[in-house]
């Protein structure tokens, strides 16, 4: 049973990135990772990926704010495979279920573009994310040991067999 607490605590806008966003999504990221993805990570996703799919929310005040986007999930959607790349939320906004929704959406769209199962990695000791993942029905299936640096850790890996339909 998945979690019913879908609708977030306020209404955030989600849209696809675009190159607009590059130096808000590295400033998000930098602020949330202890090993941040590069700049030019970030513009593999927002260019010539076919499979990329990047979801941002902006601040609710706009963009003249030092953090203009308070939320984003990088995904893939290959073939039959919704594959889950990142996801951080903003400090500030955590807890007020917007990773959830963000979720939700890509969930939407894998099913909308023929994914079947969705994949995903997270660090053993991030807690909080495999609770959210796990509220979600995804199952640890596999350990991959020393994935992860800075610090050194073991990736747990998460399957959701059969993606699920969700309400708007
Ligand atoms: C993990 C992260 C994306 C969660 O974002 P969020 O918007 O705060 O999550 P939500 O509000 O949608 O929470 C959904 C569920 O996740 C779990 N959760 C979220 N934060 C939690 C916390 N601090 N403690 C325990 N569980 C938590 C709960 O099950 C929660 O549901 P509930 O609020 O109904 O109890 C955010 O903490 C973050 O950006 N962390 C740093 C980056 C990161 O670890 N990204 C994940 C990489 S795999």
């Amino acid at each position: 049973m998945i979690s019913t607490a879908l609708s977030p605590r306020f209404s955030p806008l989600i849209r696809i990135a675009g190159p607009q966003d590059l130096d808000a999504l590295v400033s998000l990221e930098e602020a949330c990772f202890s090993v941040p993805w590069s700049r030019k990570s970030f513009e593999a996703e927002l260019t010539g990926n076919p499979f990329s799919r990047l979801f941002v929310v902006p601040h609710p005040n706009g963009d003249e704010c030092s953090f203009p986007l308070i939320a984003y999930l990088s995904c893939w959607l290959v073939f039959d495979e919704l594959r889950f790349l990142n996801l951080a939320v903003d400090e500030a906004f955590r807890r007020q279920g917007l990773a959830r929704t963000l979720i939700a959406q890509a969930i939407r769209q894998g099913l909308e573009n023929g994914c079947q199962r969705g994949l995903l990695e997270v660090r053993a000791s991030n807690h909080v994310a495999r609770r959210l993942y796990q509220s979600f029905q995804f199952k640890e299936y596999a350990r991959r040991k020393s994935y992860y640096t800075n610090p050194d850790e073991d990736a747990i890996l998460m399957a959701l067999e059969s993606l699920p339909s969700l309400p708007l």
